[in-house]
């Protein structure tokens, strides 16, 4: 369970990290923050480039972020793009390295409105983990 605060702290974090996504490709910029089990924040937004399979989705980033610092295990990953979209395939099976049980919050860039939640479970059924 985690806090409406908490959720919140997650939605602005994703939002803030979104403002700096480098997207001049597809114009769609996405920000991502993750909860770590210790309660810190972490974030990340898309990195696109030239060699367009380059590109770096926001949720990678962030996990690559958290991992930098040491964390390894998340109770809650927060997407903020426009229409709330879903993590893409690999961002999925990204997720679930790290967590079984990762909530996962889809908001909607214009005014928060639109929200969904799933575990990563329901994203990613009968997942591959090793
Ligand atoms: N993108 C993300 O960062 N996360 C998602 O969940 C979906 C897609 C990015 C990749 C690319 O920079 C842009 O959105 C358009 O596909």
């Amino acid at each position: 369970m985690i806090s409406d605060k908490l959720q919140q702290q997650l939605i602005d974090a994703a939002a803030t990290a979104r403002q700096n996504a480098y997207a001049p490709y597809s114009n769609f910029l996405v920000g991502a923050s993750l909860l770590a089990e210790d309660g810190s924040l972490f974030s990340g937004c898309n990195v696109e480039n030239a060699s367009y399979g380059l590109t770096i989705c926001a949720e990678r980033i962030a996990i690559g972020n958290a991992i930098s610092h040491g964390h390894k295990k998340f109770k809650a990953i927060c997407v903020v793009a426009d229409n709330a979209v879903s993590p893409c395939g690999a961002c999925r099976q990204f997720i679930r390295e790290f967590g079984s049980e990762t909530l996962i919050m889809l908001v909607d860039s214009n005014g928060n409105q639109m929200r969904k939640k799933f575990t990563i479970d329901q994203l990613l059924p009968e997942s591959f983990s090793l």
